[in-house]
């Protein structure tokens, strides 16, 4: 069956009602992708405000427009603090990306985060109508489907991991992981970015859970019933963006990079300021490329746009400081009266502005340790000038790495330029690689990425994720 048609009823932690939307280029890759989902089908988009309320009252807030109507609940102080800063970022977000070392395992928060998915469960159940199609997204809202069952919902009901999902080996170390997995099995279609996430899933309900699955059409059993388990790796919304690359406002920011930057090759980072990121590393293998090449400071400029992210979570604060002392030290022992070797700038632009931005620096410089996909490097490629394009450098440990860096059938590589982002001394040299790239060759590895970036768009994503669900 196709899903035309039929609502969609989208769950998710956020919501970008323009009262919670924050400044642009922080809210990550979820909400621009969600907006552009309901904005093709109509329907319901239910989540958190992003307000603070501590009157028990359970209003949800409806805002009605056109074809999507958004409801939202807020959430009080308690609840914050234990499902979205406790359980869902101290927790399973750094376990998620292999950083045990910084999760914080609370029965406390996981009793939040459990409440929290209760009244999710309670609060939209009255908004979805015998027919929709339901969509939850995310690591904050695991249980949410298997708490509309118990309510009574009979609909399909998917979700999309926009996380890795961890080995088994690092998953058992969570208390109670058997039970979170359990729930997972109460949707009907469960989506990860890419098959590296779904086949640890995949190994972890084998293992753990004792299920049986048919690889071929990723079909899982488990005590009677069938959930089906797949890659959908998210796209951009790839008509937004180069709408927004038509616009003044983005044809300003690039000559004002170009103009600020002037003979130095412009080097730019997009990322949320977070651990899993990689910034402090990227900055290290910065360091090292000036360390090796003192003679081309004046060759290079890099522009890190880093948005703060989760401040109340304490190892968001620390690795904040961390990256303020690196970049210091750095521009302290590379600057001169006239320049400054990194640009960090703690804001985020629009859409139209980072198009800009991106088309007029000659490397775009996208290193996490570990990412979900990871949408800036699809828009770093997305606004290239394909007459002279740009170098992207790309962690081997992003989802995108799958679709982006590819090789010809001699084994040659092309697209992005792969790097251990843990190794300086490889972001040195993919630097130093891409300042002295050949036309012809940035073009070539263009023209392997340009393909899959516009056609592998957002939409797309949405039509394949929806039309699974909607199959019976
Ligand atoms: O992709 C992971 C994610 O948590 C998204 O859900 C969200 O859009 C983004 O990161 C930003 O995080 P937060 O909502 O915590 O600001």
């Amino acid at each position: 069956m196709n899903a035309e048609g039929q609502r969609l009823v989208v769950i998710s932690n956020r919501v970008a009602v323009p009262k919670a939307r924050g400044a642009a280029g922080a809210q990550g890759g979820l909400a621009g992708a969600l907006n552009s989902a309901l904005g093709e089908r109509g329907g319901v988009w239910f989540g958190w405000s992003g307000e603070v309320d501590d009157d028990p009252a359970d209003n949800v807030h409806l805002h009605r427009a056109e074809d999507v109507t958004t409801a939202t609940i807020d959430l009080t102080t308690r609840e914050l603090g234990e499902y979205y800063n406790g359980y869902a970022n101290e927790t399973l977000w750094p376990l998620f990306h292999y950083r045990i070392d910084l999760a914080r395992f609370e029965q406390r928060t996981g009793e939040g985060y459990e409440r929290v998915n209760e009244r999710f469960a309670t609060s939209v159940m009255p908004l979805i109508d015998a027919d929709d199609l339901v969509w939850v997204h995310d690591y904050h809202l695991i249980p949410l489907g298997d708490r509309l069952r118990e309510r009574g919902a009979k609909n399909r009901i998917g979700f999309f991991l926009h996380t890795p999902w961890p080995p088994t080996r690092l998953l058992t170390s969570l208390p109670y992981h058997e039970r979170l997995v359990r729930t997972m099995l109460a949707y009907d279609l469960i989506g990860f970015q890419t098959r590296e996430w779904l086949s640890s899933f995949v190994h972890y309900c084998e293992t753990e859970l004792g299920a049986s699955v048919d690889k071929c059409t990723g079909t899982i059993r488990f005590e009677g019933r069938e959930v089906i388990a797949r890659a959908y790796p998210i796209g951009i919304d790839w008509d937004h963006f180069q709408a927004q690359g038509e616009t003044g406002e983005a044809r300003q920011a690039e000559q004002r990079l170009l103009a600020s930057t002037r003979h130095r090759t412009g080097m730019i980072g997009v990322d949320r300021l977070d651990y899993s990121k990689g910034l402090p590393e990227r900055i290290d293998g910065i360091g090292r490329f000036f360390d090796q090449h003192p003679d081309r400071t004046r060759d290079l400029v890099f522009i890190q746009i880093a948005p703060p992210s989760r401040e109340d979570v304490k190892s968001y604060q620390q690795i904040r400081q961390v990256l303020e002392q690196k970049t210091g030290q750095i521009n302290g022992a590379r600057s001169e009266v006239d320049i400054v070797p990194i640009r960090y700038v703690n804001r985020g632009y629009s859409h139209a502005e980072l198009y800009g931005f991106f088309r007029a620096a000659k490397i775009g410089l996208v290193t996490p340790l570990r990412d979900g996909m990871n949408l800036v490097a699809k828009e770093y490629v997305a606004a290239q000038d394909p007459e002279n394009p740009g170098v992207l450098i790309l962690s081997e440990f992003a989802g995108s790495a799958l679709q982006l860096g590819c090789e010809d059938d001699d084994g040659t590589a092309r697209g992005a330029v792969l790097v251990n982002p843990h190794s300086p001394d490889a972001v040195a040299s993919a630097i130093a690689r891409a300042l002295d790239m050949p036309l012809e060759e940035r073009k070539s590895r263009y023209e392997a990425m340009i393909g899959t970036v516009r056609d592998d768009n957002v939409q797309a994503w949405t039509a394949r994720f929806c039309d699974d669900l909607a199959a019976d």
